[in-house]
């Protein structure tokens, strides 16, 4: 086939469904069950819902003893009480979900036990929300409490998971230079604006559900596992995401507890975490410690890395992620160890935020090559140079793109690095401290089997289809662009539906898979209907392109035509109508390749910040930021903006704001709501601008990208870390960076 014109795909266009959304009419799951958009009030999107609200442990761990439901029952519009007294015994089949943490999930209302603070402990169903809340507040619960465990500090850990290569011992011992460094990062909690939410209902056997999700098929599975049905009975609808980073990577208890409570009312149950609940009613990225050793020459070779990291899991599941990736491949070195403990305690179970993994590993390996850096006195992207490896030294396998040399030779030109003073705490401007940092950042290309369904009607419209999610990368909007350039129509022709578990698959929205893998799917299915159509036209008498060679046809705003000899064609809708065919179908898919990778595949960014510190008062303002990314092609780059300046705002928060803090006197979170629970607000943040270097990988995919979502997070942290050492002298190994801190 010869290749389509891009017209869409590149260009920098807005959200197709930016209208929908600031127009409220854009139904998000916390809306529901009733839109809340015409002046006339809310158009009952399901009607009779009643409202469920949770009453949560008021212990960290231990026993309930009693539950006192009386006033809550006698107060008016409440239904129901729903607790381990008499909730029915739930089947809980193990979760088949390659995602799902070793360990076993939380079953609600089953026993008697309290595993954390704020855990469910009953849900009140009610006519009105406020009669739910209040009722809510009236169920008595008394407790057998225990002291729980929430301080990763005193904690026992499991077992390791390792990695090694070389000898590091013997490296170390014969280095020419060793340093030893512990960094601390605070629990963070995702904080997405919209809250989690689901609206449950039971039609005979068959549940519908209208959740919060980043995967439809998670919260399907979930659901059928834990009521024991077949996944085909339970559909999970989900068109919109207010935010996730994440959090809505799994279904979470309260998507079981609106279920059952819609089940035992008989009534669809809408039930939305609060603000609060959400700190222990979703996971959180854990608190890490991680401790590097590292051996260099003089000339800042390095030799050795050891990695020793501990983090927080729940002490009914083991969650981990891909922390240790980076230590392996981000450097050559001939000498690597790496133990990797997961704490449980008395806490719920975490979940990915953001640039999982990578984001902690890069804190404390791009701070620990500041600190050599510093100690060696090279600068620090000459460093980063002199330790650029020629392969994946963790796989042996070539680079399928890897382009960081440019990132830093692109940065250092538009950041204007090379004006720095290298002398830390060298340059003021009145009474603050100025500097600046880099970072590198790394996030690996993971893309998974997805598919679209692809529909061209003989009026020249499309409508394509695919079980993906949008919690505001712009899902709906790059795949609306790759559909148009592939069908050869104006977008404004194409329509692209997600989030309905009756549609394609599509893998989980997270891990900077969905353009990747959608993306490739739509690409397909696309490049499959516009195939047809050229088939058809060329082997229709009646067509002006009877008898053309069909890889000389293109498609151009609904029209076929010989590609040089544009005169020669006809629309969709001659072709279609003339052959009587109310529309074409194709089925696209991407199938992840099978068997060992032949590449290694990552995206790469360098991150540039300049910070100033107030050099009475400790404060840290970031002044600038810019970050310079190989994410392969960008499809939408005005999306990709959204997302890279996203990512940064992202990194200020991890670097100088976000703590959830627990008193570990009985494992409550104390500061959970966003008064007290800081992230970046506008005041925060300065002047940012991302720059992605041209060109594509087609090792990764068909359409070329490595993803972007999370790479341009991983990075930031460590370069204002490392900014804030330069403005100030000080290395602080602990995130967030607090005034406290710096005085
Ligand atoms: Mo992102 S943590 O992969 O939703």
């Amino acid at each position: 086939m010869s290749p389509q014109p891009q017209a869409a795909v590149g260009a920098p266009l807005s959200r197709v469904d930016g209208r929908l959304k600031v127009t409220g009419q854009a139904l998000y799951a916390v809306d529901l069950p009733h839109a809340r958009t015409t002046s006339r009030g809310g158009t009952p999107i399901i009607p009779g819902a009643v409202h469920a609200v949770i009453v949560d442990s008021g212990i960290g761990r231990g026993r309930i003893t009693a539950i006192d439901t009386r006033a809550a029952l006698g107060h008016a519009g409440v239904l129901r009480v729903i607790s381990h007294l008499d909730a029915p015994r739930l089947p809980y089949q193990r979760n088949p979900l390659p995602t799902a943490p070793p360990g076993e999930r939380l079953h609600v209302f089953q026993d008697d036990k309290v595993l954390f603070h704020g855990q469910p402990v009953a849900v009140v169903v009610a006519t009105t929300l406020e009669a739910a809340q209040h009722g809510a507040s009236l169920v008595k619960v008394a407790y057998d409490a225990e002291q729980p465990s929430t301080d990763m500090a005193d904690a026992p850990a499991d077992e390791p998971r390792t990695y090694a290569r070389g000898d590091t011992d013997r490296a170390l011992d014969s280095a020419a230079v060793r340093m030893e460094m512990t960094y601390h990062l605070a629990r963070n909690n995702h904080n997405a604006m919209e809250p989690h939410a689901t609206t449950a209902r039971w039609d005979g056997d068959k549940l519908t559900v209208w959740d919060k999700t980043q995967w439809v098929f998670g919260t399907q599975i979930e659901l059928a596992t834990v009521f024991g049905l077949p996944p085909e009975s339970v559909r999970v609808i989900s068109p919109f995401v207010g935010g996730g980073f994440g959090s809505g990577l799994r279904a979470w208890p309260h998507v079981t507890i609106a279920a059952l409570a819609a089940r035992e009312t008989k009534r669809p149950v809408k039930l939305a975490l609060t603000r609060k609940q959400l700190y222990f009613g979703t996971g959180f990225r854990p608190a890490y410690e991680y401790a590097v050793r590292l051996g260099s020459d003089r000339r800042g070779r390095l030799t050795a890395m050891t990695h020793d990291v501990r983090a927080e899991t729940s002490s009914y599941e083991t969650f981990t992620e891909s922390v240790l990736i980076p230590g392996q491949m981000l450097y050559s070195m001939p000498n690597v160890s790496q133990e990797y403990r997961t704490v449980p305690l008395d806490v719920h179970t975490p979940l990915f935020m953001r640039g999982p993994g990578y984001t902690t590993a890069s804190y404390a390996i791009e701070s620990a090559m500041d600190e050599l850096a510093h100690r060696l006195g090279i600068d620090p992207i000459e460093l980063r140079l002199r330790n650029e490896p020629e392969e994946d030294e963790s796989s042996g396998l070539p680079f399928s793109t890897r382009r960081l040399r440019e990132c830093y030779t692109v940065g250092a030109r538009e950041f204007g690095w090379h004006r720095r003073n290298p002398t830390p705490r060298s340059t003021r401007d009145g009474d603050r401290l100025i500097g600046t940092g880099m970072a590198t950042g790394v996030y690996d290309t993971a893309r998974q089997d997805a598919r679209a369904s692809v529909r061209l009607d003989a009026d020249g419209t499309a409508l394509v289809q695919s079980a993906a999610s949008d919690m505001g990368p712009g899902t709906y909007t790059s795949n609306t662009q790759l559909a148009a350039d592939a069908l050869g129509l104006p977008m404004g022709k194409v329509t692209f539906r997600l989030g309905d578990s009756l549609m394609p698959p599509a893998p989980p929205h997270g891990g900077s898979w969905t353009m990747a893998s959608v993306g490739s799917a739509v690409q397909d299915g696309c490049d499959k209907l516009r195939t047809q159509a050229v088939e058809l036209a060329v082997e229709d008498a009646a067509s002006p392109l009877h008898g053309v060679d069909p890889d000389t046809v293109v498609v151009r705003a609904g029209r076929l035509h010989v590609k040089n000899n544009p005169a020669r064609g006809e629309t969709y809708r001659q072709l279609l109508t003339r052959n009587k065919r109310t529309h074409l179908e194709a089925m696209g898919s991407f199938t992840r390749p099978t068997g060992p990778e032949r590449h290694s595949l990552f995206a790469y960014g360098a991150v540039f910040v300049e910070v100033a510190v107030d050099a009475r008062l400790g404060l840290v303002r970031v002044r600038r930021m810019l970050g310079v990314y190989d994410a392969g092609r960008i499809i939408s780059p005005k999306l990709a903006d959204s997302q890279a300046l996203g990512g940064m705002v992202g990194g200020i928060g991890q670097a100088l704001l976000e703590h959830t803090v627990t008193d570990h006197r009985d494992g409550r979170i104390v500061n959970a709501d966003l008064a007290n629970y800081l992230v970046p607000v506008n005041a925060d943040v300065p002047d940012l601008k991302a720059i992605y270097l041209d060109g594509d990988d087609r090792e990764a995919d068909p359409i070329g990208v490595k993803g972007l979502g999370e790479i341009v997070q991983v990075g930031v942290a460590p370069a204002i870390a490392n900014a804030v050492f330069h403005a100030t002298g000080r290395r602080i190994r602990e995130l967030p960076i607090t005034a406290e801190a710096l005085l």
